[in-house]
């Protein structure tokens, strides 16, 4: 098997321009997901990071549109299979959640961090093929979104810190208050539609098996009743 520089340039030239093209039709879509994302979230701290990175994503926009003038391409988007489907699975989870709830702020920190890794993985793999093509400019506004969308990301994840034993993290936390919220949301419904498996327990995979009691432990690790004797 050949390694990346065994591969024809001109093979290398259409993966690149290919994929320039379907994140370029990622973050013309991202500009107004994120702006519904952010109509959607209960917390204002939420809601600025939405703000945030929507602003970012106009220059993410501006800095491919360069690039492409730089590669002597129209700028012109080609749909992206695997952002859709992200897209998809986001607002079929998000709908099933309550209007202004904690709960509802977690689903989009899960559907917004999929994302996030989502463009990380397309905008890592596009530096290397700029390095390796010797496109140094446009190597550069890449690593420089890649650069943004790790911060992005790093974000969302202060938003859903967990709680550990180890690090008591200040009541006042607004990540710390969100993550509350909607542990108590969920308890309080017994399992929403979008998490509720037979049996009452948290389906593998959902947000509520992805969050941690006051003690640190995760709450998809219910213990099961004490059967009686
Ligand atoms: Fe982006």
């Amino acid at each position: 098997m050949g390694t990346i520089e065994d591969e024809a340039p001109s093979g290398l030239k259409l993966l690149y321009r290919m994929m320039l093209q379907e994140i370029y039709w990622c973050e013309l879509h991202l500009r107004d997901v994120l702006e519904n994302m952010e109509e959607r979230a209960y917390k204002e701290e939420l809601k600025a990071v939405f703000r945030r990175h929507r602003a970012e994503t106009s220059d993410q926009v501006a800095r491919l549109e360069k690039i492409f003038y730089l590669e002597g391409m129209a700028a012109q988007p080609v749909f992206c299979r695997g952002m859709q489907g992200l897209f998809d699975e986001g607002w079929q989870v998000i709908d099933q959640t309550d209007e202004g709830s904690a709960h509802r702020d977690a689903v989009l920190i899960v559907a917004a961090q999929k994302v996030e890794h989502y463009e990380i993985a397309s905008y890592g793999s596009l530096c290397i093929l700029a390095q390796t093509l010797a496109a140094q400019e446009a190597s550069r506004l890449l690593n420089q979104t890649l650069e943004e969308e790790r911060k992005a990301d790093e974000l969302f994840s202060q938003l859903a810190l967990p709680v550990r034993k180890t690090e008591p993290v200040p009541v006042s936390d607004p990540a710390v208050h969100i993550m509350k919220q909607a542990i108590k949301g969920m308890d309080a419904g017994a399992g929403s539609r979008s998490t509720k498996v037979d049996g009452g327990a948290s389906a593998p995979g959902s947000a509520d098996a992805l969050l941690v009691d006051d003690n640190g432990e995760p709450k998809g690790r219910r213990k099961s009743p004490e059967r009686k004797k």
